[in-house]
């Protein structure tokens, strides 16, 4: 297998080989995701949550990012990894490219904003410095408090005008795919119509180029929130209380 690039995402656009995405945030899940051949790997600023035990991303800081980056690179021959920018750290335009350029130093193959014409600036400086970006639109956790919660967006005409307006601003300035989270899926379907670059989606219908998942979603790993859109493949929180349980009653019971 070869190793992915952003060039070899682009180029699955509107094919039927769509691009498997999942976060990752530690060594072993890297390299069991990649040799499973996962696409794209994601260093989701959601470790905040499913590493690190926050409330929400907000917390995540530059050096949580870097420090799980390095873990996820040791572990990853093939897939491409993305390195999320955690709030504040793409401000501005100058602190966006250098927290990049830390990020791909780190082992990162491109890295991940929120935002699209609020952060147009910042993400022409990343590509304009040759850094591959991924945008993400839609419902964006790191405004969860302005925002009120996670809800689906688009189903409403100002919003699906916001949205293509979006899209269209972060191809223009130069990512090469985007996220579409929680976005109304005839919306997300259109916004993938709409532009070259492959869209990424979650929660967003299954209409888009790919598909992306926060691995413990995926796996049931996380019992204490269920997104509404996950689909688990596995229950491994139940897998982990039942090994808990066999060990606590051979231990407690073992004869000395
Ligand atoms: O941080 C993350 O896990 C993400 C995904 C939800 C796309 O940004």
């Amino acid at each position: 297998m070869s190793k992915t690039t952003p060039d070899s995402i682009i180029k699955r656009k509107g094919t039927s080989k769509r691009i498997v995405a999942l976060t990752a945030y530690d060594y072993p899940t890297a390299r069991l995701l990649d040799e499973g051949g996962v696409d794209l790997l994601l260093v989701g600023d959601s470790l905040g949550m499913t590493i690190l035990g926050h409330p929400d991303t907000t917390q995540v800081r530059m050096e949580d990012i870097i420090h799980h980056t390095k873990a996820v690179a040791r572990g990853v021959a093939n897939g491409l990894i993305a390195a999320d920018l955690p709030i504040h750290s793409y401000d501005d335009a100058a602190s966006a490219v250098l927290n990049a350029a830390r990020l791909i130093e780190a082992g990162a193959n491109a890295v991940k904003l929120e935002g699209g014409q609020s952060c147009h600036q910042q993400i022409k400086a990343i590509t304009g410095e040759g850094l591959p970006l991924i945008g993400h639109i839609g419902m964006l956790p790191q405004h969860l408090h302005e925002e009120g919660g996670y809800r689906i967006k688009g189903k409403t005409a100002p919003e699906r005008e916001f949205l293509l307006a979006e899209a269209l601003a972060v191809e223009s300035a130069g990512a090469f795919a985007v996220v579409l989270e929680l976005v109304y899926p005839p919306v997300a379907k259109e916004i993938t119509g709409l532009i070259k670059i492959p869209t990424v989606g979650i929660g967003s219908g299954q209409d888009c180029d790919g598909e992306i998942q926060v691995f413990h979603d995926l796996v049931g790993y996380f019992p204490w929130f269920k997104p509404k859109h996950v689909r688990p493949t596995a229950d491994l929180a139940g897998e982990i209380g039942k090994a808990v349980a066999a060990y606590v009653e051979r231990v407690r019971n073992e004869e000395r």
